[in-house]
This record gives structure tokens, C-alpha cells and sequence, in this order.
């Protein structure tokens, strides 16, 4: 596996395998990796002459300068993890190497981002839109991956991708999750063991209204009962639980047609921020 810091030297790597007409997958990250950011690798490789995968904690992401302080690092682990996955190339760069100066280019996704975590993390997804397009620029790849972990994530790439013109296919991959039914994260490192003992209680949460929806309940039944579920946890603090259209995260007011309504939470554990969703 080849490992480059620098823009000029992954493109150079990157367009002499181009012309042998190689295609590539890419696998955008933050790094800190576990089994869900793996099985986008595998995704890739199954799908692509060569996978790249880039671990760049992105700083103009991160609305909370204490969540930014908190991320995990783990360049040396992440790249044996991806040695042994099979990844081609990592490109990992410094700060400095993707922002020699603050970009002053700010990015609306309109509707997209006024909702769930948009609302919640004022200018997270324009963060998210410039280093993905940066990244993209400097890739070039022919499919992208990205997981169903991060929806609203999923949908403002989408739209990237078509208002800027990349040439390129978005692939979604499902949730991976622990066997208790957390959905795999680095920040889950963050957590204490006691913490770790309650986080599953979030998925269980979206489980409970999944029922109550499937059972024909109303959509107020399945937030009252998500909300006093937490409520037995009291290390959680609920931000937001919404049901919401899949791919344009809008509010519904009733269950829509099969792998088209989004069950979304957000809450805190301690000083952890966790988030999930379930497509019904
Ligand atoms: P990060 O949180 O590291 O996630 C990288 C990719 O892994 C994202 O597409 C995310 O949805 C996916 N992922 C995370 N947990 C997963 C799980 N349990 N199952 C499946 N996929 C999972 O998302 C980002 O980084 C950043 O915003 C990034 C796109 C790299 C831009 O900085």
C-alpha cells in the first residue's frame, strides 16, 4: 500500500495509473477507523481496479471547537487496518496541505441543510461540501462511498455532485454495528465503559419506533415513545429524533413507500455526541 501526504505526489501516482485505464474507488475518511469505514474499502475493491482511501480530519467541519479537540487519531493503526483490507493507496495530508489559507467559499444546500444535523451544526455541511469536492478533485475517482451512518451526508454529496458536475457514481453502504446494535463510530472511542454500556440504548430507541410505525401507530406515537425511552437513560440528552423523507430528509407526516422513510436521532452521551438512523 502506497501512503502520500501530498497533493502532488497522490496525483502524480494517481494519473500514471489512470492511463493505463485503471478505475478507481474512493474512500473518504477522518480516520480513526473501524469495521463501517472497512467495508466501504471492500465495497471499492470489489467494484474498482483500485481503491483510495484519505484520512483527513477536517477542521472546517467541526462547528464545536471541543468535538475537534476530542477526535480521535490513529494514522498508524488506521493504515495496518487498511494494509490488510486490501486499500491501494492512503492519502493522508496535513491541515495545511488542503487549506494553505481559510477558504472563503461558503456552500448552501437550501432545504437539505436546515434540517436534522444541518440545524443542529451550523455550517457542518458546508465544511463537508468543500473538503469532499477538494478531495474529489484531487482523486478523480469513478465511484465514491460513502455509508448510510451519515444520510444527510450521503444527500449533500449527492447534490455536490451534480450542481458542480463531477463525473462520478455516489455508492450508499449500509450501517455496520456492534453486535449489541450500536452503529460503529470513532467517536464511540470516546466513550466511558459505563457510557459504552448505555450507548446501544439510542438503536433500540429507533428499533422501538420502527415497531410502533410497523404496528400502524402514528408517527407522534413513535417520537413520544423514543423520547421517554431516553428518558430512562438520564446520561442521554435527545437532540432531535425525526422522521423524514430518505433522500431529501424533509419532515413526513406518514410513513411512505418501502426504503423511503428515515428514522434519524441525534443525543449526547456525556460529552459524546452519537447519531443513528433506520431506512423502513
Ligand atoms: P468519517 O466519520 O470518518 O466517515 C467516513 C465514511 O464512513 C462516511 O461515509 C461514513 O458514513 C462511513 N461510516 C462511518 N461509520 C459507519 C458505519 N458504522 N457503517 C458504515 N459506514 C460508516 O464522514 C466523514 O468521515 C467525513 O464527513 C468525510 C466524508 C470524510 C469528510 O470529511
Amino acid at each position: 500500500m502506497q501512503r502520500y501526504e501530498t497533493i502532488a505526489g497522490i496525483r502524480q501516482a494517481l494519473d500514471s495509473q489512470r492511463r493505463t485505464g485503471k478505475s478507481m474507488g474512493f474512500v473518504p475518511t477522518m480516520g480513526a477507523l473501524h469495521s463501517g469505514h472497512i467495508s466501504l474499502i471492500e465495497a471499492s475493491k470489489a467494484n474498482n481496479d483500485l481503491t483510495v482511501c484519505s484520512i483527513f480530519v477536517n477542521p472546517t467541519q467541526f462547528n464545536n471547537p471541543d468535538d475537534l479537540a476530542r477526535y480521535p487519531h490513529a494514522l498508524e493503526a488506521d493504515c495496518q487496518l487498511l494494509e490488510a483490507a486490501g486499500c491501494d493507496l492512503v492519502f493522508a495530508p496535513s491541515v495545511d496541505e488542503i487549506y494553505p489559507s481559510n477558504p472563503v467559499l461558503k456552500l448552501n444546500f437550501g432545504d437539505l441543510e436546515t434540517v436534522l444535523e444541518g440545524a443542529f451544526r451550523p455550517g457542518h455541511f458546508n465544511g463537508v461540501g468543500i473538503v469532499v469536492s477538494k478531495l474529489f478533485n484531487i482523486i478523480q475517482p469513478d465511484r465514491a462511498y460513502f455509508g448510510q451512518k451519515d444520510l444527510q451526508q450521503v444527500a449533500v454529496v449527492k447534490r455536490l455532485i451534480r450542481d458542480l458536475g463531477f463525473q462520478m457514481e455516489l455508492v450508499r453502504m449500509p450501517i455496520v454495528r456492534e453486535d449489541d446494535g450500536l452503529a460503529m463510530s470513532s467517536r464511540n472511542r470516546n466513550l466511558s465503559p459505563a457510557e459504552r454500556r448505555e450507548a446501544p440504548a439510542l438503536y433500540q430507541a429507533l428499533i422501538k419506533a420502527q415497531e410502533i410505525l410497523h404496528n400502524e401507530g402514528t408517527i407522534e406515537a413513535a417520537k413520544t415513545a423514543v423520547e421517554s425511552d431516553l428518558q430512562k437513560h438520564p446520561d442521554f440528552r435527545l437532540e432531535y429524533f425525526e422522521i423524514a423523507n430518505a433522500d431529501t430528509l424533509q419532515p413526513v407526516s406518514q410513513r411512505l413507500a418501502p426504503g423511503a422513510t428515515a428514522l434519524c436521532i441525534a443525543a449526547h452521551l456525556g460529552k459524546t455526541r452519537l447519531i443513528d438512523n433506520l431506512i423502513l
